[in-house]
């Protein structure tokens, strides 16, 4: 892997234009008015394969966003690695946040960046992740590098559910028939703390409608006489947590396992600096749920929150109003054997059971996925861990992540095979927020580390 390394070195310029060309596009998913710049980065992505040395690409449209498909295939008898990731990208609201426009793309030097990072709405979440491996392909390529069989699948929709890539997996499970998947889409602990996820946490996503009188009225002809919507669902959101942070809805906990003494103990190794993390934050109290420490707390345990709140007069000054509607959105992360159809269902009735004579309360659910754990026993585990080892000069720490990836879990239901999530970002690389930022170091381990990977998982038994 030698030349291979030494190729990505003499291509450094050219690796970082090329993506910031990438992030340039504003491939929001979640917006219909962007659906032809995600289409547009869909072509990009293809051609950047393409122009990788990768065999047979191709795009496959959907009833959504496309998914970009590629494979290279030097010898059937060998091992096949589909590398998953997606190019689609959080809507970069609220704009006025930003300190440059999220999409043009400028390298800043920040505290936890020395060498410089790129600030641009899916610089790390998850164009240059993905990108990562375009370019890691590439290097081998040129390098005559290549030890097996490689399959890239880069989708558009994972920041909105992933709603047709589990159909697609379905119908081309020949196609994509692999030996194990990976993908780059989580975080290390520090840039000198390389650490794999392998675990993720599960979704549950609803939206809460609450009703009151038929029309907005006068807060003084009318307050104090019918049920006020606002206060009602900010009362049963309240009544959602007990005074330890357990989230009351009944049966919510029954299907979660604890972890043995050993295994937290063994979590509580990898290093974590509890100040440092409430100053990145601004805040200063941590809160959560009793008995739990803050990393359990983002990883072995389900939780609850609010995402967004509105209703009734929300524009400039004052207007006395006693409001008709009031609505939120509502997460819930989920930990293994949780299952996110019967969690939304237990919130449904709950919810409902708890609103206050003289209101309706509708509850609709969005989009879900279960959570995930990956072995550390295994091949692809083992090889995963010597690649960072050997590119960090240290041992990966095996670490469970906050977030999720509901397309995991289905990868083992439809495939028969368990992914390696080797992400390269940092918790505080700010995703899904204001200044979304990437580390060039980061990117530059990742193009590095990442044929490390298949030639251990080439070679290994
Ligand atoms: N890459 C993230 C998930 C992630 C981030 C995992 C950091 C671990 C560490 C992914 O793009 C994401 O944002 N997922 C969504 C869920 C999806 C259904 C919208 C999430 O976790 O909110
Ligand atoms: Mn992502
Ligand atoms: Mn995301």
């Amino acid at each position: 892997m030698e030349r291979t390394r030494e190729y990505t070195l003499q291509n450094r310029n050219r690796y970082l234009d090329e993506l910031m060309k990438l992030l340039k596009i504003p491939s929001i998913s979640a917006d219909p008015a962007y659906s032809n710049d995600v289409k547009l980065t869909a072509e990009l992505v293809k051609q950047s394969l393409d122009d990788a040395g990768v065999q047979t690409t191709k795009i496959y449209e959907t009833e959504g966003h496309p998914i970009v498909y590629g494979e290279h295939i030097i010898n059937p008898s060998l091992p096949t690695v589909l590398v998953y990731g997606h190019y689609d990208v959080q809507p970069p609201d609220p704009l006025d946040l930003w300190d440059s426009p999220p999409f043009e793309p400028v390298i800043k030097k920040t505290d936890l960046h020395p060498d410089g990072a790129i600030f641009a709405r899916g610089s790390c979440d998850d164009k240059g992740q993905m990108f990562m491996h375009v370019k890691a392909f590439e290097s081998m390529f040129n390098s005559n590098e290549i030890p097996c069989n490689i399959k890239f699948m880069i989708e558009g929709e994972e920041e909105v559910g992933s709603v047709h890539l589990g159909a697609f997996c379905e119908e081309y499970a020949k196609m994509l028939s692999c030996d194990v998947v990976l993908l780059s889409d989580t975080s290390i602990i520090a840039n000198d703390v390389p650490s794999i996820t392998v675990g993720l946490r599960g979704l549950s996503y609803v939206e809460v409608k609450v009703t009151g009188p038929n029309k907005d009225l006068h807060s003084g002809v009318y307050g104090g006489t019918v049920v006020n919507p606002i206060n009602a669902l900010s009362k049963m959101i309240a009544t959602l947590h007990d005074e330890n942070g357990k989230i009351t809805i009944p049966g919510f906990y029954d299907r979660v396992h604890d972890l043995s003494q050993e295994e937290r103990e063994e979590m509580e190794k990898a290093p974590f600096d509890e100040n440092r993390y409430k100053k990145g934050l601004g805040v200063n109290e941590l809160d959560g749920e009793k008995g739990y420490t803050p990393r359990e707390r983002t990883s072995i345990r389900p939780t609850l929150d609010v995402n967004g709140m509105w209703g009734g007069y929300i524009g400039e000054g004052a207007k006395t109003v006693l409001p008709s509607e009031a609505f939120a959105k509502i997460s819930m992360r989920l930990v293994p054997y949780q299952s996110h159809e019967e969690i939304t269902e237990l919130f449904q009735n709950y919810f409902e059971s708890i609103a206050p004579q003289g209101v309706k309360v509708e509850v609709s659910p969005h989009h879900g996925g279960q959570p995930a754990v990956t072995p550390t026993d295994t091949k692809e585990y083992k090889a995963a861990s010597l690649a960072m080892e050997k590119t960090f000069g240290r041992k990966p720490i095996p670490e469970r992540g906050g977030g999720s990836i509901p397309i995991v879990s289905l990868f083992e239901k439809v495939f028969g095979v368990k992914s390696v999530l080797m992400g390269f970002g940092l918790n505080s690389d700010d995703i899904h927020s204001p200044n979304e930022h990437y580390g060039i170091f980061n990117y530059f381990r990742g193009i590095e580390t990442i044929p490390y990977f298949y030639h251990y998982y080439a070679t290994e038994k």
